[in-house]
């Protein structure tokens, strides 16, 4: 049952926020980084695949893994969680998608103006100079992938360095801009929304306190305990791809 307080709360709201994590995405069949048995992180060593240090020891184990994690993205299909998002952008004044997530599901389910903390598996870049890479999809998508294959990164046009991934690495800074509005949208909103994320992740775990401090109420879904639970008004414990549509339902189906 979705409580009346938060129904209310959603149909008068003027700014609502939502962050979302790797949670959201996992009913579409991209695996999470934390949880037990199917997390990346459970499976595989964030120090050699997710590091600076990792990419110089060995580029093709790197480039290779994000290969892969890639092309399941692409074979992926955005979920109700993700398509409920981008209804609610419609039908609120004013709606902020703030993500972790290094998927394009959000956009491929019609969300528009995504603030990507930690960047996107889809724009690679080079190692040394920055230039943006584009990946050319039709020589890639001949060859078989595990994720365990080494495969070496493409060079840049540029200047013949090494392509790196796309992505925000442990130890490096957030892209600046993208964290510069989510601060301030998490400040200023009168809702913020918290989807599938454990909030063990610095600094985006810190929005969610940005709004608490601010007296902005919280809603949290997500089937386990996060570190979110003490400071959320509303703790919905289930699928976000189950309770979204059921909260979006609730507050905006005309009834009769
Ligand atoms: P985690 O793997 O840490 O957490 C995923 C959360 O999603 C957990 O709290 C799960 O309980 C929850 N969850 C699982 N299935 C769900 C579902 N169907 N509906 C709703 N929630 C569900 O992932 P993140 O919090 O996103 O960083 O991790 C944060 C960052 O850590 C990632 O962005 C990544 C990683 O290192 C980078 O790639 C830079």
């Amino acid at each position: 049952m979705v409580p009346l307080s938060l129904i209310e709360k959603l149909q008068n709201v003027k700014h609502l926020v939502v962050l979302t994590g790797a949670g959201v995405s996992a009913e579409s069949g991209v695996p999470t980084f934390r949880d037990a048995l199917t997390g990346l992180w459970a499976n595989y060593n964030a120090e050699r695949l997710a590091s600076e240090t990792g990419f110089l020891a060995d580029p093709a184990l790197v480039w290779g893994w994000y290969e892969w994690r890639r092309r399941r993205v692409l074979h992926a299909q955005p979920n109700l969680a993700h398509t409920t998002i981008a209804q609610l952008a419609i039908q609120v004044p004013e709606l902020t998608l703030i993500t972790q997530n290094v998927d394009d599901l959000h956009e491929r389910a019609g969300s528009k103006d995504v603030i990507h903390l930690h960047g996107s598996l889809h724009q690679p870049r080079c190692f040394i100079c920055e230039t943006a890479y584009v990946i050319p999809e039709e020589t890639v998508q001949d060859i078989q992938l595990n994720q365990e294959s080494s495969i070496e990164p493409p060079r840049c046009s540029l200047c013949g360095e090494p392509v790196r991934p796309g992505v925000v690495w442990f130890g490096e800074q957030l892209p600046a801009k993208a964290w510069q509005l989510a601060q301030r949208a998490s400040q200023y909103c009168d809702l913020l929304m918290i989807i599938g994320t454990s909030g063990l992740v610095w600094p985006a775990a810190n929005l969610p306190y940005l709004a608490n401090q601010a007296g902005i109420p919280i809603v949290q879904i997500n089937p386990e305990k996060s570190s979110f639970n003490s400071i959320a008004s509303y703790n919905l414990c289930g699928k976000a791809g189950e309770l979204l549509p059921q909260l979006y339902t609730a507050a905006f189906t005309p009834v009769g």
